[in-house]
């Protein structure tokens, strides 16, 4: 890092979630396009929008091959926490929102709403689950980390950061985006060589999927892995560095983002009345502890 960032210069977003809303005035809901467009403009005026860019700045500039390395060295010794998924769900929620305590939801909300959606269209009990969990990776915050390595889109580091992603001009402060061994379009990989191969930039995502490799049917490691992955499954960018699984897998991928990004549904859900058949789902899947 060329300079060292004050505490607050990493955190420039009121609330961790605020990268999520602006998602979705990056891809609006198909059937709310309209008053979509009507909304997106306020937003444009807002504040928060230049918190969201600012969060992209300094993600961009410091999400490089090494940086990944590094937190893949910390956190993947999984010697920060021994909880339960219930456990977890508790801790991710003294992650307060202060920034609108009566409109957002919390963290279990968001969770809950984005399964029960999966479940309410009739789709198998794994993909509720993932729903459920999907974003637990975010306690990363909770353990020190600043936004930027927790949030916000997931891309390739080691090799040319695409134009595709949000905010590309940010990737000229990256030190690999001038360095030879990684800004080419294949870097250190070879063509169609698999994801697995792929180092992505760290965050909640990658996070949660080491934790949950052993436990869960393949689609279901998918979604989670590669759920902020938009430069792909939404632009369909990275083909090149992508092997037939891969490809057959991203299917899933893309039929989880509508439920995480659209899934807010106007009555809260009743996570009193839910949790019985939620302590059943996490018992099939999931050991009675997790290593965080
Ligand atoms: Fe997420
Ligand atoms: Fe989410």
């Amino acid at each position: 890092m060329k300079e060292s960032l004050h505490k607050d210069q990493q955190n420039p977003m009121e609330n961790v979630d605020d990268w999520e809303e602006n998602l979705l005035h990056r891809y609006p809901d198909p059937s709310e396009a309209k008053k979509e467009k009507e909304e997106f403009r306020n937003y444009v005026d807002s504040e928060r929008l230049d918190t969201v860019r600012e969060f992209y700045r300094i993600n961009h500039e410091y999400q490089t091959y090494d940086f990944v390395c590094n937190k893949e060295a910390e956190f993947l010794k999984f010697d920060k926490k021994e909880m339960s998924i219930w456990e977890a769900v508790e801790f991710l929620n003294t992650l307060v929102d202060d920034s609108d305590p009566d409109i957002d939801l919390d963290q279990t909300q968001h969770l809950l709403q984005t399964s029960e959606a999966i479940r309410a269209d009739g789709h198998p009990d794994w993909f509720v689950l993932t729903g459920f969990i999907h974003d637990l990776g975010k306690i990363l915050c909770l353990f020190g980390e600043p936004q930027w390595a927790v949030v916000g889109d997931t891309f390739p580091v080691g090799c040319a950061f695409s134009n595709k992603i949000v905010y590309p001009e940010f990737f000229k402060e990256n030190p690999d985006n001038t360095n030879e061994r990684f800004n080419t379009k294949y870097g250190v990989y070879e063509p169609n060589c698999g994801l697995d191969y792929v180092k992505m930039s760290w965050g909640h995502d990658e996070y949660l999927y080491q934790i949950m490799k052993d436990h869960l049917p393949d689609p279901a490691l998918y979604m989670i892995r590669y759920h902020s992955f938009y430069s792909q499954h939404r632009e369909n960018d990275y083909r090149h560095l992508m092997n037939n699984k891969d490809v057959e897998m991203f299917e899933w991928v893309k039929k989880f983002n509508p439920y995480d990004l659209y899934s807010k549904a106007p009555v809260p859900p009743n996570v009193k009345e839910l949790m019985p058949y939620y302590k059943e789902l996490v018992a099939k899947y999931l050991p009675e502890k997790l290593n965080f």
